[in-house]
């Protein structure tokens, strides 16, 4: 158990660089198995499902190394199909290997990825589309064993624009015959990522980033180098920490244009933010504004996973706001824990809506994590608030964040993590 300890009530101010993306690293070291070459992929994050990723890679017969942020992998070794459960079962994006190791190996066993506390998080998307592409799969509702004599490129509808289900369709489309059409694909930056990546191999991606994409299958891929894409998250979450602590924070090292719709909402609360390619200002307002409501959606929608840091601020805000989380099923564990804190939240619709009317300031408490964004969230929430704030955590935020109390101390926040 990990034990944040927060003393809140400095101003975040300062400059802080961010690490390359979770999201976009994990489906790409998932695809560099699908050569017989060495990949070299900079500006890795050193985080705790990297570190996952990395065993995966080994077992598998990956020769894998890691300096700095910098991983490169040397698969030419890959013979094993067989992810273990403990491996597996402590990362749901461990089912990202599927669509690589049938690419490569033709053959795959995985447990099947349980829910978490975010909601059930089926996988019927990405099995329907596998075995759409020739692949059989028996599924004991412990492991998944996959087999395809051989892939074959198809047309597959997706029911939801599935963040997942895409990307394993397009690991697993690069190596088959044919073409691969993917429609309701979903839009993230992440997926535009990964198809930069899989280009790079010598893989045939197009229309990544759009709901269309097509696969063109190919006969060998080779490895390649690549540069993570900025983590739009830990971008957004940065921001917020210093929107609520009329703070005044230069972030370097991102992408503007990946948190665009974020950062329309932050100025709608009052910050004024400034924009260069690679760089953001914000400089908060003394008081946030309330939010009338605000739908998390699918990119290029308001991301889900920003939404707990957003009503963590908005628990502070001036006025009432209403947030409604349409992506996953139960993402508010956070709320409960906020209330604990001094917010005003209460839940409606099956507690996919927030109703959160704002106070002047939370106080601090001992608050438990449930899950890596809610995490964040009630860190930042401890900075804001009166006091000193104790979150007990699982290790979920050091899933996702890699240094987060050391950066945040850097710019003036007093966190500590023992
Ligand atoms: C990815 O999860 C991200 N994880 C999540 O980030 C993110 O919240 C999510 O996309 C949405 O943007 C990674 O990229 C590793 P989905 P994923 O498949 O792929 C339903 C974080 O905090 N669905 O796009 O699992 C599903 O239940 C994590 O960094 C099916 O019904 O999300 C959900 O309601 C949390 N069947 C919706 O689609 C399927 O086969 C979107 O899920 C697959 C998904």
């Amino acid at each position: 158990m990990y034990k944040y300890r927060i003393r809140g009530g400095n101003r975040i101010r300062g400059a802080l660089g961010v690490c390359g993306g979770k999201n976009a690293a994990l489906p790409i070291l998932a695809a560099t198995v699908l050569s017989e070459g060495e990949s070299v992929i900079h500006n890795c994050p050193r985080i705790a499902d990297i570190d996952v990723s990395m065993e995966i890679l080994r077992h598998l017969g990956c020769r894998v190394d890691f300096t700095e942020n910098t991983l490169t992998v040397n698969a030419h070794g890959a013979n094993v199909s067989a992810i273990p459960s403990h491996l597996a079962c402590k990362m749901r994006s461990s089912i990202l290997f599927m669509g690589a190791l049938l690419g490569r190996l033709r053959e795959v066993r995985v447990c099947s990825p349980g829910g978490c506390n975010i909601g059930s998080r089926p996988i019927d998307l990405h099995l329907k589309g596998l075995q759409a592409m020739g692949a059989a799969i028996e599924d004991d509702g412990t492991f998944m064993h996959a087999k395809a004599s051989t892939l074959k490129g198809k047309p597959i509808s997706l029911r939801e624009a599935s963040v997942g289900a895409t990307e394993n369709l397009m690991l697993a489309a690069v190596l088959a015959d044919g073409e691969t059409i993917l429609t309701n694909a979903a839009r993230e930056p992440e997926i535009m990522d990964l198809a930069r990546f899989l280009n790079s191999m010598g893989a045939i991606v197009r229309g990544a980033g759009t709901s269309t994409v097509r696969v063109t299958g190919v006969k060998k891929l080779h490895g390649a180098t690549h540069r993570i894409m900025p983590d739009r998250i830990v971008t957004g979450t940065y921001l917020m920490a210093a929107a609520m602590n009329v703070g005044d924070i230069l972030l370097s090292g991102v992408n503007p244009h990946d948190v665009k719709i974020v950062l329309a909402y932050l100025r709608a609360m009052g910050c004024i933010i400034d924009e260069k390619p690679a760089s953001l200002r914000l400089r908060a307002p003394r008081v946030l504004s309330a939010l009338p409501y605000l739908l998390t959606e699918a990119h290029p929608g308001f991301p889900t996973d920003m939404q707990a840091p957003f009503v963590a601020a908005l628990s502070g805000a001036k006025g009432t706001s209403v947030i409604e989380e349409r992506i996953f099923e139960s993402r508010a564990a956070h709320a409960a824990e906020l209330v604990r804190m001094g917010a005003n939240i209460t839940m409606a619709a099956d507690e996919s809506v927030f109703v959160i009317k704002g106070r002047p300031r939370l106080h601090g408490a001992v608050v438990e994590s449930k899950d890596l964004r809610g995490g964040a969230a009630l860190i930042l929430a401890g900075l804001a608030a009166e006091g000193e704030t104790v979150v007990l955590d699982k290790g979920y935020v050091a899933r996702g964040y890699e240094g987060l109390p050391e950066a945040l101390r850097s710019v003036g926040g007093e966190v500590w993590v023992e």
